[in-house]
């Protein structure tokens, strides 16, 4: 039998021929054989009419072109490969992967759907065919669905075959060093906390700028948009950590109930605080209408209803073929009283900072004096970076850190269905053809109407 925590003995994984195989998911295997991790087998499906051979390939080709290649790591996860070609709609498919996994001794498999959610229903159906879904778990990516509706219908379909406690949603932010440690760094440390209110923050503000546009992605982009994209997963997620109260613990439970808490209390994005974009040239991408109005850049003011924060602005921005790549929350805090000392212009207020990538930092903003006969001071950051957080021995990549979890049974850092829900909630009214797009300059700071968002970054 399987409770919450037993380890799963086989991963099987629907898209092993596709994109984020390659980019994230085999480099993910290869570091788990690095740390002595990938003690199971490892079943690829895929339609390509491939054999082991060339899955391994694959995976080389993977590993090499993302991440390097470990010769030692490698020869491990090249012998827990295994290929099972086939159809998703085809039930004769799903018996053979049970017959790889019965050779393999292995009955708590996890399956790891990489595929669209449009053949999730198939594949489901065909795993409980075929027995492959008793003691089981399944891993599904984001989005998950593409609004309320459609995530609640998707859920359905999962919930046919699998337990709410046996769906691992993967939002691979929350397998972010820097963005667990948003909640380290809150609940660790004892001089936040009186602070961390209405009382003395002013506004949160949260970036995602990306130097890029959609890399040959534009088929998949035209049906997602930047909300769906990364605002209703990535950005609400860390939301719910900078803002969530104390959880009781370090259960999974217990931090997603919080985290689901602070979803609810999000007041729906109201429209006048919503301003979207497109760059200059996303039109012209492959597998983009000529005439497409689907936003690449989105702003949003955001409020959290609850007790701690009622009146502090989240603003919230996100976008592709901007100025720079970073990801960034800052946390300002009220002005101090100008009544002591008189400086030229008025200074600018006290903040934490947490930079999420490309570097890790975690910073507090703050003025000291500058030398002089004069009491007037500079702003400065005390600032940790890098590697005291990271701890280059410890670290380890997003996708790496979930599978592991996954295989352990550890849903911590996944998106619960309720928090998924409260999500797509908040964001419905974006999810529309917005009524105004700004269009932008690639290279540039997105659309200037954010300004009146009331944005401090
Ligand atoms: C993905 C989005 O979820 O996250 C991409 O689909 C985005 O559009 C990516 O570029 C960013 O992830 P990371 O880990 O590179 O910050």
């Amino acid at each position: 039998m399987s409770n919450g925590r037993t380890r799963s003995d086989a991963l099987v994984f629907f898209g092993a021929s596709g994109d984020l195989a390659y980019k994230k998911i085999f480099p993910a295997f290869q570091a788990l054989a690095r740390r002595g991790k990938l003690d199971f087998p490892v079943i690829g499906f895929g339609r390509s009419g491939w054999k082991r051979e060339q899955l391994i390939e694959r995976a080389r080709a993977s590993v090499s072109e993302n991440g390097g290649y470990d010769e030692r790591a490698f020869a491990i996860l090249a012998e827990r490969l295994e290929y099972v070609d086939g159809d998703y709609n085809d039930p004769a498919s799903f018996e053979k992967i049970h017959q790889v996994l019965v050779a393999r001794h292995a009955h708590r498999p996890a399956h790891y759907l990489a595929i669209p959610p449009s053949v999730f229903p198939a594949v489901i159906k065909n795993l409980h065919v075929a027995s492959c879904t008793q003691d089981a778990r399944v891993i599904v990516e984001k989005p998950f669905g593409r609004d309320l509706e459609s995530a609640r219908a998707l859920n359905q379909t999962l919930h046919e075959a699998f337990p709410e406690e046996r769906i691992f949603r993967i939002d691979h932010y929350l397998g972010k060093e820097a963005v667990q440690n948003i909640l380290y760094f809150r609940f660790a440390n004892a001089f936040l906390e009186p602070i961390w209110n209405r009382h003395y923050v002013e506004s949160v503000q949260i970036t995602m700028a990306e130097s890029f546009g959609v890399k040959g992605r534009g088929k998949f982009y035209e049906e997602t948009g930047v909300v769906r994209d990364v605002i209703q997963n990535h950005l609400l997620q860390i939301i719910s950590y900078v803002a969530m109260e104390a959880p009781s613990g370090m259960y999974a439970e217990a931090i997603r109930d919080e985290q689901a808490k602070v979803l609810r209390t999000v007041r729906p994005l109201e429209p006048e605080h919503l301003v979207c974009g497109q760059f200059r040239g996303y039109r012209d991408e492959p597998g983009v209408a000529r005439d497409s109005r689907v936003p690449t850049y989105a702003a949003l003011k955001l409020y959290v209803d609850s007790w701690r924060w009622h009146g502090v602005p989240f603003v919230v921005r996100a976008g592709k073929s901007l100025a720079t790549t970073y990801s960034e929350v800052k946390v300002h805090l009220r002005r101090a009283p100008q009544v002591v000392f008189t400086e030229p212009t008025p200074p600018a207020p006290n903040y934490v900072r947490f930079r999420l990538s490309p570097e890790v930092a975690i910073a507090i903003g703050a003025r000291a004096k500058r030398g002089g006969e004069l009491m007037v001071g500079d702003p400065l950051e005390l600032s940790v970076v890098g590697t005291p957080m990271q701890g280059q021995d410890g670290r380890m990549g997003d996708y790496e850190r979930l599978l592991g979890d996954v295989m352990a049974g550890d849903a911590t850092l996944f998106a619960r269905q309720d928090a998924v829900e409260a999500a797509w909630s908040v964001v419905a009214p974006a999810l529309e053809p917005p009524r105004v797009l700004h269009e932008y300059e690639p290279g540039s700071w997105g659309p200037a109407e954010t300004e009146r968002l009331g944005g401090q970054w």
